[in-house]
């Protein structure tokens, strides 16, 4: 090949994280080999040690990678040839690059999709844990990002838990889906060979056997683009939490204050304490959805079967991937470490003006007409705002003389605490409610063995 066209064609400097992968595809293939008599048992020993070996001298660096060879298959058994001899040139029996590489790409998906799943669950964990210690914590709830009305920090949290959860899902879904074995559909046609399919699926942990369609097997990263899809939503998810703690960190709200392990200084103002690591997790949005749009974009119009333009999906799944580990990393550790100034919470969920809807609910107890009680709550709002007062500072009379129906007991509906726990049914924020939600979401993550 032109010096020029082999750098564009090679893959080596990036699909060498299938190594692990690639080799054990190619250790099932040799002994699926042996079973069906199309190599002998002998060779198939050397093949599975050879490859043993070529593996760990690939991964210890001792053995550098060659750009020349192309990718990471090539690499692996051209050292398997020269380590083994006739042996490892039976190895490729039955198979293409195009089938090998769909495998590969398949296990290290799986494999990742596990791991994620396992990272997303120790972050719930955390959100688990700070919900807990605030289940009566009070905070004002946002539409807007206006003052709305009270709800707890715990219910706040276990917002993000849910979030997170349906996170989790998709994860294990698209692994699920991820659970049929393109090896033997070869470069596009299958194989007139006597190969035993089942057997090197099985051997493979592709519990849903081989793949039914050999064009589409060799050719399919839907696999991949679902995972993008369920990392690029998870860093949106993300971002809202990232965004919460810039905002909640500054003076201006002074909500919470970030661990001293996630914030950094200022080269150059020494009182500042920035908050990166949260700043990074919305940032780091932009690549997860960018990952997506490539995986899409990339395998659209693509003709059946195998096209060399499938090998640009690989970046974009690993730095998906790779990109959705580094914020699950970093996630339990920086939500164990908030320190949530409870006081300065608590005052800003004292603003009378939050209860305004509660006060309404109550009047709707007593038998008022939603609507009226609408109307007449919204002009005791505008009366106290034209006197420069809170609703709590309204003496009785004037209550009196706006409304009879404004008794001291009605207005008891102002007091914060009373107002959040009123709101008892099934997702809502009272404190009851989020320490059920929290015990429901451990023994889960119990049951999945996520949890002490
Ligand atoms: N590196 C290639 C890829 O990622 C492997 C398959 C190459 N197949 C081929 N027919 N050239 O897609």
């Amino acid at each position: 090949m032109d010096p020029a066209a082999a750098a564009l064609n090679a893959s080596v400097h990036f699909d060498r994280r299938l190594l692990r992968d690639d080799v054990r595809g190619s250790q099932a293939q040799a002994r699926m080999l042996a079973a069906v008599g199309l190599i002998t048992a002998a060779d198939a020993e050397a093949i599975v040690a050879g490859l043993e070996r070529v593996a760990q001298e690939i991964a210890s660096g001792e053995r550098a990678l060659d750009p020349a060879l192309e990718d990471i298959h090539m690499n692996v058994e051209t050292r398997l040839i020269e380590l083994i001899g006739e042996a490892g040139r039976r190895l490729h029996t039955a198979r293409s690059r195009n089938d090998q590489v769909a495998t590969d790409l398949k296990l290290y998906a799986r494999r990742a999709a596990v791991e994620i799943v396992a990272g997303i669950d120790r972050a719930r964990l955390e959100l688990c844990r700070q919900a807990r210690r605030h289940a009566e914590t009070l905070l004002p709830g946002y539409t807007h990002l206006q003052r709305a009305q009270v709800v707890t920090l715990g219910h706040h949290l276990m917002a993000y838990a849910e979030m997170l959860g349906r996170d989790r899902g998709r994860f294990a879904d698209a692994e699920r889906r991820a659970a049929e074995s393109p090896l033997g559909s070869g470069a596009l046609a299958g194989t007139g060979l006597p190969i035993d399919r089942a057997r090197t699926a099985a051997e493979l942990s592709f519990s849903a056997g081989p793949t039914h369609n050999s064009l589409d097997a060799v050719s399919d990263r839907d696999f991949a683009a679902e995972i993008a899809f369920a990392a690029a939503l998870m860093a949106v998810h993300l971002s809202r939490l990232g965004e919460e703690l810039v905002l909640w960190s500054t003076s201006e709200f002074g909500f919470v204050r970030l661990g001293e392990g996630y914030c950094s200084g200022s080269s150059l103002m020494p009182q500042k304490r920035n908050p990166d690591i949260a700043e990074l997790l919305r940032g780091k949005t932009g690549r997860a959805i960018g990952d997506l749009v490539a995986l899409l974009t990339i395998s659209k119009g693509l003709t059946l079967a195998y096209n060399k333009d499938l090998q640009e999906t690989q970046e974009p799944l690993y730095d998906a991937i790779e990109t959705a580990q580094l914020s699950l990393a970093v996630l339990p550790g920086l939500i164990a470490g908030l320190e949530f100034d409870v006081t300065r919470m608590a005052s800003a969920a004292d603003d009378p003006a939050l209860g305004a809807t509660d006060l309404a609910e109550e009047l709707v107890r007593r038998g008022m007409p939603f609507r009226s009680a609408h109307e007449l709550i919204g002009r005791l709002v505008r009366r106290a705002e034209e006197r420069g007062v809170t609703l709590r500072e309204l003496g009785p009379e004037e209550l009196h003389t706006v409304d009879p129906a404004l008794t001291p007991e009605v207005m008891q509906a102002l007091d914060p605490h009373r107002a959040v726990a009123a709101r008892t049914l099934p997702g809502g924020p009272a404190p009851d409610l989020v320490l059920a939600e929290v015990a429901r979401l451990e023994a889960e993550l119990r049951a999945l063995g996520h949890a002490p």
